[in-house]
């Protein structure tokens, strides 16, 4: 059986404008947040309390915090690599921080300049600190189909660090395919080991989707009773420390299966999303990922 109701975590003002070259201008940010908020989307990702000299694109994410219009109920979450991050957070009014550890040496060096090890003790004092002041956390795992650098990545090291990011106090942990590497022959295989381990409710998926296996391991995960899916609307997204890193699964995509399936992903209005999406990748200059959306719109 499959899961009723799934929880879409939009990522695209995230992941989505992380890996854009050219600076997207604060005022443009803050109207395709605004634009996502009104499509009925429950979670928005909105920008990342990162070093704007590691990621110069996001460097105004106080500004950005700070100016979108927040509906209530909605969800607005930000990702923080550090204390110094948590503080601009917290002084910005998040209320929900994402911590961001990789289930490979390799990435874990190259996105947060230091080992898994080191980066779990780090994140274990962000999420101590975040929860006192009464913030949730939610948790991603890079790589756990494969990295840039190191190719295949052991099961086990997903497990340890799944298993770190939630003894330390998140509430969900993502699992991330960061370059779109995975079929569903790899996440059978993470799944089955989690599963002793961890609450399949408490899991997330974040497919990019550079091979086009996004949807089917997906389709995959909610086998297991996950419920909770990371997407990019029109499909958006890479990391700029994950060469040959391309979008997330198009959000627009994942609802139209979903809805197709019964499933129930909330109130959000797909032909809306669907103007929104194409409305930022004409301020981009790029092509719209999202299948559903390119068919929909040649009509
Ligand atoms: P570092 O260079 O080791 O840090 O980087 P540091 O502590 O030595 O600080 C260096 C400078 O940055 C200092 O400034 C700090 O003050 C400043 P200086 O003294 O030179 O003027 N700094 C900060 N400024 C603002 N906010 C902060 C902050 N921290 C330090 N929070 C660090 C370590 C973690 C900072 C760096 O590696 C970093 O920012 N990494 C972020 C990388 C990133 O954003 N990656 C993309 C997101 S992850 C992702 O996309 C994957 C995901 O989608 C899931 C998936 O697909 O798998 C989530
Ligand atoms: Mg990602």
């Amino acid at each position: 059986s499959l899961p009723s109701k799934v929880r879409i975590v939009e990522v695209g003002p995230r992941d989505g404008l992380q890996n854009e070259k050219n600076f997207v201008p604060t005022e443009e940010k803050i109207k395709f947040i605004d634009k996502l908020t009104e499509t009925g989307l429950e979670t928005i990702e909105v920008t990342s309390f990162i070093s704007p000299k590691w990621v110069p694109q996001l460097a105004d994410a106080k500004q950005v915090f700070t100016s979108i219009q927040k509906k209530p109920g909605v969800r607005y979450p930000v990702l923080v690599p550090n204390l110094k991050g948590l503080e601009a957070a917290l002084e910005a009014g998040a209320q929900e921080i994402a911590i961001f550890a990789a289930a490979s040496e390799t990435f874990s060096r190259k996105n947060l300049n230091c080992s898994i090890d080191e980066s779990l003790s780090r994140f274990k004092q962000v999420t101590e600190e975040a929860r006192k002041q009464g913030l949730s956390v939610r948790g991603y795992v890079s790589c756990v189909a494969g990295c840039p650098f190191e190719g295949p990545i052991e099961t086990d090291k997903v497990v340890k660090v799944t298993r770190g990011l939630f003894e330390m106090g998140c509430y969900e942990v993502s699992l991330g395919d960061t370059i779109g590497v995975g079929t569903p022959g790899d996440f059978h295989r993470i799944l089955q080991a989690l599963k002793p381990h961890v609450s399949m409710s408490a899991l997330a998926v974040h497919c990019h989707d550079t091979r086009g296996t996004a949807l089917a391991n997906i389709l995959t995960a909610l086998q297991y009773q996950v419920a909770v899916v990371d997407a990019s609307v029109a499909g958006l997204g890479g990391c700029p420390f994950a060469p040959g890193a391309t979008g997330n699964v198009a959000t627009e995509d994942v609802i139209y299966m979903l809805r197709g399936m019964h499933i129930d992903v909330g109130p959000v209005d797909l032909s809306a999303l669907i103007t929104c999406g194409q409305q930022v990748c004409d301020l981009l200059g790029k092509k719209n990922n999202s299948k559903v959306a390119v068919a929909t719109q040649a009509r």
